[in-house]
Order: structure tokens, then C-alpha cells, then sequence
């Protein structure tokens, strides 16, 4: 059982990003946190990160046949894409949207999201430690 962490534009950059917005961790960092919670449930984690919209589109698809679940920071497409929202639409398992910061503290163009319909769960302004946490929910929502 493979959890999809999905990352959209920038974030290849997190920790040296605005680091004042974003911290200090890498995504590397993302991945052993969100593995530490995972593995001892059962479950595996396969984390991705794309600057560009179709390529997040694809590895939604790909989770189709893959993944029981995604976590998905998709970056600024949360406030622009349609087409992410649409490739979510087609995946069957649960979907949860996290964002490092808390967008809603910041400025109006970040309170939209076009994911958060399909989300069961959104997460917003824990830090990186929010991908843990959703990671945390789908082991404990799919009985790992
Ligand atoms: C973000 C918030 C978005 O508004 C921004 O464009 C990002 C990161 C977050 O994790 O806080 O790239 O999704």
C-alpha cells in the first residue's frame, strides 16, 4: 500500500525558500518524517515533486494504478488549476491538501483553492510537520 506525496512548483527549493515562510527542512526531510509514520503502519511512501502543471496531472494518473491514497502540496496551481483538480476528480481513494503555510494568514489570491472540493482533509500552517500529520490520517483512516 503506497501513499502518493505530491509537490507542485517551488517546493524542490523548501528549506532554502523563504525559509521565514516554509522553515528549514528540506523535502528530503518530508520524506523520512512521512516514512517514519508510514512503514510501521504498513504502508509505503512515494514522494514526487514537479515544477510543471502536466507533470503533476501525470503522476496523479499514475497513482490510479498505484497509490490508495494522496497527500498533494500542489504550490500556487492550488490557486490556478482546473486540470489538477479534474486528474484528483478521476482518482478513487482519499486526497488530502496540505500546505506548509497557513495560506488562509496570507494573501486573498491564496485563500482559493481549486483542490480543496476534492479534498477529505486539508491541512494548513503546521510547517512541514503537516505532511506527517496527513500521512498520520491515512494510516489510521485505511486501517493500516
Ligand atoms: C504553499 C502555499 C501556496 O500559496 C504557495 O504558492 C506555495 C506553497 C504552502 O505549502 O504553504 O508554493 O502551498
Amino acid at each position: 500500500k503506497t501513499i502518493y506525496i505530491l509537490n507542485g512548483p517551488n517546493l524542490n527549493l523548501l528549506g532554502k525558500r523563504q525559509p521565514e515562510i516554509y522553515g528549514h527542512e528540506t523535502l528530503g526531510d518530508v520524506e523520512r518524517a512521512c516514512a517514519a509514520v508510514a512503514e510501521p503502519a504498513g504502508f509505503e511512501i512515494a514522494l514526487f515533486q514537479s515544477n510543471h502543471e502536466g507533470g503533476i496531472v501525470d503522476m496523479i494518473h499514475e497513482a490510479r494504478e498505484k497509490a490508495c491514497a494522496i497527500i498533494i502540496n500542489a504550490g500556487a496551481y492550488t490557486h490556478t488549476s482546473i486540470a489538477i483538480l479534474d486528474a484528483l476528480n478521476t482518482f478513487e481513494g482519499p486526497v488530502f491538501e496540505c500546505h506548509i503555510s497557513n495560506v488562509h494568514k496570507r494573501e486573498s489570491f491564496r485563500h482559493h483553492s481549486y483542490i480543496s472540493p476534492r479534498a477529505d482533509g486539508v491541512i494548513a500552517g503546521f510547517g512541514t510537520e503537516g505532511y506527517a500529520l496527513c500521512v498520520r490520517r491515512v494510516c489510521s483512516l485505511l486501517g493500516g
